[in-house]
């Protein structure tokens, strides 16, 4: 049994992941960590993001024990992960690592989990549960700028919501996997939801599909 989460920076897809994960025993994916171990490569190398081949020669390369580096979580890595994520030849060299995982989860996983942008319209469009997680885009900006000082980083608000908004546009806009809801997928708004409430209603709807026992 596969469950994608799709949805924009932000939204609270991560945590929604992690949650269903432990609750039913799943293996989780975090697909942006292979996006942003791409970009942080092509930086690492002093390359150019728009450079298609040395992204997709990035991409090829990439072993799972490179998605581990903390230095991936920073806002450096994300805005670097989402201009080589607009590069057709980094997505299909990413497509097996991500296919191989949703079909073939690491034992005892009973089931997997995969959170990123395009996984339910390109990855598994094949999955028994989609979900896709969103927020405006100011709920989003406060609930990073809030992390980011409780990280002990300093920031600045509206420089958050300008960078977010960024990424988004451009996931969006790019003509390859942009960013969707699939038609069948649950759409869950968290902007007036805590993560408690987010929770309860993705486990309402797996248990109205009658999968995931
Ligand atoms: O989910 P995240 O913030 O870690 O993702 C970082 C960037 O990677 C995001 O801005 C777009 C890209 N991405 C993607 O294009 N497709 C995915 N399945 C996951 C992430």
């Amino acid at each position: 049994m596969i469950i994608a989460i799709d949805g924009p920076a932000a939204a609270g897809k991560g945590t929604l992941a992690r949650r269903l994960a432990e609750a039913y025993g799943f293996a989780l994916l975090d697909t942006g960590l292979l996006y942003r171990a791409v970009g942080m490569k092509v930086v690492a190398a002093d390359g150019d993001l728009d450079d298609e081949e040395g992204a997709a020669r990035a991409a090829r390369a990439l072993r799972p024990d490179e998605l581990s580096n903390p230095a991936l979580r920073s806002d450096a890595a994300a805005q670097a992960a989402s201009k080589v994520a607009a590069i057709a030849p980094v997505r299909a060299a990413l497509l097996d690592f991500q296919r191989t995982f949703a079909h073939q989860p690491p034992s005892p996983a009973k089931g997997a989990i995969l959170d990123g942008r395009d996984i339910a319209t390109t990855v598994c469009p094949d999955a028994e549960i989609k979900l896709f997680v969103t927020a405006s885009a100011e709920i989003r900006a406060k609930r990073r700028y809030k992390e980011l000082l409780d990280r002990g980083l300093s920031a600045i608000y509206a420089r958050v919501l300008e960078d977010l908004e960024e990424r988004d546009a451009r996931d969006k806009a790019r003509a390859v996997s942009p960013l969707v809801a699939a038609p069948d997928a649950l759409v869950i708004d968290t902007s007036a939801m805590d993560a408690d409430r987010v929770f309860a209603t993705a486990v309402d709807f797996i248990k109205s599909r009658n999968v995931g026992e």
